[in-house]
């Protein structure tokens, strides 16, 4: 579904693509330096295929945790302060994540003080439930392995 949008712009890229091929022989008979001129257009071309990098997770609780995340505990986590670490950061996650999801997520509802720093409980904001909470750790985790 996603793809569609770029579908025209393949198709135009494409099109560049076989007509930059026609029209190369004359172009190389009258300037032959002109060759790579020519080729910096076919290189460019496919460009704009590439994802967006930032949507939301296709699982309903990993982007119900990504809203959690972005309003509550990006302040710390996503800027590394006092030594959150960032989801995403594999070498901050790696030695966290064999503790298992059900700890990981019991130390982010209670709070703890760490080697890094202190993790507040809930993330400091106690209105947060029990189950926002662990959607926001299972979104980060889930990023981070
Ligand atoms: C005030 C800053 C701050 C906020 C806000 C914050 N955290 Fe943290 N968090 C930390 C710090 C610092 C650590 C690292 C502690 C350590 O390991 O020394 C941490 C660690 C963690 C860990 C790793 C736990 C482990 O077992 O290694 C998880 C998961 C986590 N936080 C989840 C959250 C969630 C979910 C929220 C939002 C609801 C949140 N944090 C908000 C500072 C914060």
């Amino acid at each position: 579904m996603t793809m569609k949008p770029f579908l025209p712009l393949l198709t135009v890229g494409l099109f560049l693509l076989s007509a930059c091929g026609l029209e190369k022989p004359p172009a190389s008979l009258k300037f032959p330096d002109d060759k790579k001129a020519a080729a910096a257009p076919e290189a460019a071309a496919p460009a704009p295929v590439a994802p967006a990098a930032t949507e939301a997770p296709a699982d309903p609780k990993l982007a119900a945790g990504k809203a959690v995340y972005d309003a509550n505990c990006a302040g710390c986590h996503e800027a590394g302060m006092m030594g959150a670490p960032k989801p995403g950061d594999k070498a901050a996650w790696s030695a966290r994540i064999p503790q298992g999801l059900e700890v990981i997520t019991k130390k982010s509802l209670e709070g703890f003080q760490g080697k890094a720093g202190m993790m507040p409980a809930k993330g400091g904001n106690a209105s947060l439930t029990n189950e926002q909470v662990s959607s926001a750790v299972a979104f980060m985790v889930d990023k981070s392995k």
